[in-house]
């Protein structure tokens, strides 16, 4: 979609820039996705402005994080993409709180954070996105999940069209899932992390690295998880059980290594990923009768 000369004039005064017909394709892990204008919000205390003036204008939008965790459409899409671009350095600790911005890289502040020697996010090292994308979903990894060491959130909040401030305690944490709305913007967090030294939490990280490595397809284009785990059980057992490893629609396929990470192989589009997520989730229907849910978060037109 494209925004029109009057309201990009518009947008800019609210200090945004906008970049028109930009692929999305290159700002995902998976490499897919259409064209659209890239909106990048650079003064965050405007956003409820601009949220204002995209509603007078009826202009569709979505908020674009780190790219991994989303499968989004083909062609040229019906609504613009917003993003908070990163900010230098985007986080500060004071004894054991730590305060991140949400457009920090999540592997960034959980080495910012194990050098002033606050662990307990060592799980979380290698799951790629920024903070925000990994607060909404509830990121986790190895027995840690962001969602534990929350005591603060500092959001837009679609429901008031401002910018407020949510306690730990009155935000709910689940498997993959929070009480965050889904139009909510998360901006920035404030962390408490428990103390510990360095050289420990280093060697914790290299542990969760070695664990990822040997079992997860790090070096090909995906956004990790495609379906949650029904309770009790594991989606990659069944999909592997059901020989479905290497299993493709054109270029989107079932990787060898990790049967619930699906790669983009060549040039895979989302319509054949679509398809591919489809067919699995039948099968496993078909053999197990559980309905698996998306852990992707699928953008259509
Ligand atoms: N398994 C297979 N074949 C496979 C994959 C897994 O038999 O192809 C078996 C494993 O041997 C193991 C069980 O399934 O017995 C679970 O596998 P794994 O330890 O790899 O964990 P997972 O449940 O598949 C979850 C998260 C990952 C996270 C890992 C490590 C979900 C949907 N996935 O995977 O998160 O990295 O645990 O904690 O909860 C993500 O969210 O995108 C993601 C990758």
């Amino acid at each position: 979609m494209r925004v029109k000369d009057n309201a990009a004039a518009q947008l800019k005064e609210l200090g945004v820039e906008v970049r028109p017909g930009v692929s999305l394709a290159e700002k995902t892990s998976l490499a897919i996705g259409g064209t659209t204008d890239l909106l990048l919000l650079r003064r965050y205390e405007t956003i409820p402005d601009v949220m204002r003036l995209l509603a007078g204008e009826n202009i569709p939008h979505k908020f674009l994080g780190g790219g991994t965790n989303v499968l989004i459409a083909d062609g040229e899409l019906p609504w613009v993409a917003l993003h908070l671009p990163t900010t230098q350095p985007g986080m500060r600790v004071e004894g054991n709180t730590a305060y991140v911005d949400a457009s920090a890289d999540l592997g960034g502040m959980v080495t910012f954070c194990a050098k002033r020697d606050l662990g307990g996010m060592e799980g979380l090292i290698g799951v790629p996105g920024s903070v925000g994308g990994a607060l909404r979903m509830n990121a986790g990894a190895y027995g840690t999940q962001i969602g534990t060491h929350v005591r603060e959130v500092e959001l837009y909040r679609a429901a008031t069209r401002e910018i407020e401030t949510l306690r730990g305690n009155d935000i709910r944490f689940d498997y993959r899932h929070t009480s965050f709305a889904p139009d909510d913007v998360m901006l920035r967090v404030k962390l408490e992390l428990p103390s510990k030294p360095y050289k420990e939490i280093l060697a914790g990280i290299r542990v969760c690295n070695e664990k990822r490595r040997a079992s997860q397809p790090l070096n090909q284009k995906s956004a990790g998880c495609i379906f949650k785990n029904p309770p009790g059980g594991s989606a990659g057992k069944m999909i592997d059980e059901l020989k479905l490893k290497g299993h493709r629609m054109g270029d989107a396929m079932v990787s060898d290594r990790h049967a619930n990470f699906f790669v983009n192989a060549g040039h895979a589009s989302c319509y054949d990923m679509l398809k591919l997520i489809d067919e699995v989730r039948e099968r496993v229907r078909g053999a197990y009768g559980i309905e698996l849910e998306n852990e992707v978060i699928v953008w259509q037109n």
